[in-house]
């Protein structure tokens, strides 16, 4: 049984703890948040031992793999004592607010032996692991044009409402517009050239509109959280190929070509735990895709391939040039 430590029992740890009930083979046996209720409520569903701080968990739990669900600005001092004491480290993403603290990461990482695993989720959301399968494959031809989007009401959930205080967040361009750069960079790889453009009027942090130009193709980009509560969560791709257009919106893979369109079912893995307990996103998707990878690699030892430690530091890399880009 591989025994996870699970650090912030926030929006996130909650649903990675809902996500490790459905793993065979894994199971939380430490949770630590500074807010005791919440630690109470993650740590009734596996009958989890309670630690009252990240650090205290780290130093003390017997466990084989940590998971940092934490606020962005308390990523990096966790990570590197978390990685002295197992060798598997899960931390979400962004992975941490700035270059520097990333750099610092895969250094100790390299020193420790350990292996790191970012939250990009992205990566293992089903109908973006289709795209990524159909660009490598050239099923439809090569790619000319692409779109990816991002949109979501204020984030108005954090503890002490971290998230909109853009020196512990990084704002919407590192907390929620890196998912798609991520995703992007996976891939594409790197464009030759890049235009970003961020908000002027009112707050300058919840805006990023990024085009990115390949040699043969273009891809914008947009991310923003500036919108009200009424506005539902939307996130979408449109990608123009020589022969098709996918599109992926409304929780369907459309694929649209000179016959019409039709729809391309992703048969969904059924959960082989205790069940889904709750949580407030009725679908685990790509979490449950990405900690199942983590638990399977960590349960024999093997490296972490997927959603490295060094994508992540190159992905916020990317995202810290589009904010500060200037018009030359
Ligand atoms: N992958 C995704 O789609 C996704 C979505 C949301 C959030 N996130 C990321 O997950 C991370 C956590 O975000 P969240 O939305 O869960 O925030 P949150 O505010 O809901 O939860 C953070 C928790 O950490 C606890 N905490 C703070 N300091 C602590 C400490 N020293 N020791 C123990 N607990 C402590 C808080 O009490 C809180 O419960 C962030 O990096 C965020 O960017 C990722």
């Amino acid at each position: 049984m591989l025994k996870i430590g699970l650090i912030g029992c926030g929006f996130m740890g909650s649903m990675h703890a809902n996500c490790y009930q459905n793993i065979n083979g894994a199971c939380v046996t430490a949770v630590a948040d500074l807010r005791p209720q919440k630690a109470e409520e993650l740590a009734r569903l596996s009958g989890a031992q309670i630690y009252s701080t990240g650090k205290d968990l780290i130093k003390k739990a017997d466990v084989d793999a940590i998971d940092i669900c934490l606020p962005t600005y308390l990523h990096a001092e966790h990570a590197l004592l978390a990685m002295k004491k197992v060798k598997y480290v899960f931390i979400e993403k962004p992975v941490a607010l700035t270059v520097e603290e990333g750099a610092t990461l895969i250094e100790a990482a390299r020193a420790c032996d350990a292996n790191i695993q970012i939250g990009q989720v992205i990566r293992f959301w089903d109908e973006y692991v289709a795209l990524a399968e159909i660009v490598k494959k050239g099923t439809y031809g090569r790619v000319i044009n692409a779109n990816f989007r991002r949109l979501s009401p204020i984030p108005t959930w954090g503890w002490e409402n971290w998230l909109l205080d853009a020196t512990r967040s990084g704002g919407a361009g590192q907390d929620l517009h890196i998912h798609d750069i991520d995703y992007v960079l996976s891939i594409f790889g790197k464009p030759q050239s890049f235009y970003s453009v961020k908000n002027t009027l009112g707050n300058t942090n919840d805006y990023v509109n990024t085009i990115m130009q390949y040699p043969d193709f273009v891809v914008g980009v947009e991310g923003t959280w500036g919108l009200p509560e009424s506005y539902p969560f939307t996130a979408t791709f449109r990608v123009v190929f020589e022969n098709s257009v996918l599109e992926n919106a409304g929780g369907k893979l459309l694929c649209y070509d000179q016959n019409g369109v039709h729809e391309i079912k992703i048969e969904k893995k059924t959960l082989d735990g205790d069940g889904y307990q709750g949580g407030n996103i009725s679908d685990l998707g790509g979490y449950y895709n990405e900690l199942l990878y983590f638990c399977n690699q960590a349960s024999v030892g093997a490296p972490i391939e997927k959603a490295r430690l060094s994508d992540a530091v190159e992905s916020l890399d990317f995202v810290l040039k589009e904010l500060s880009f200037q018009k030359n």
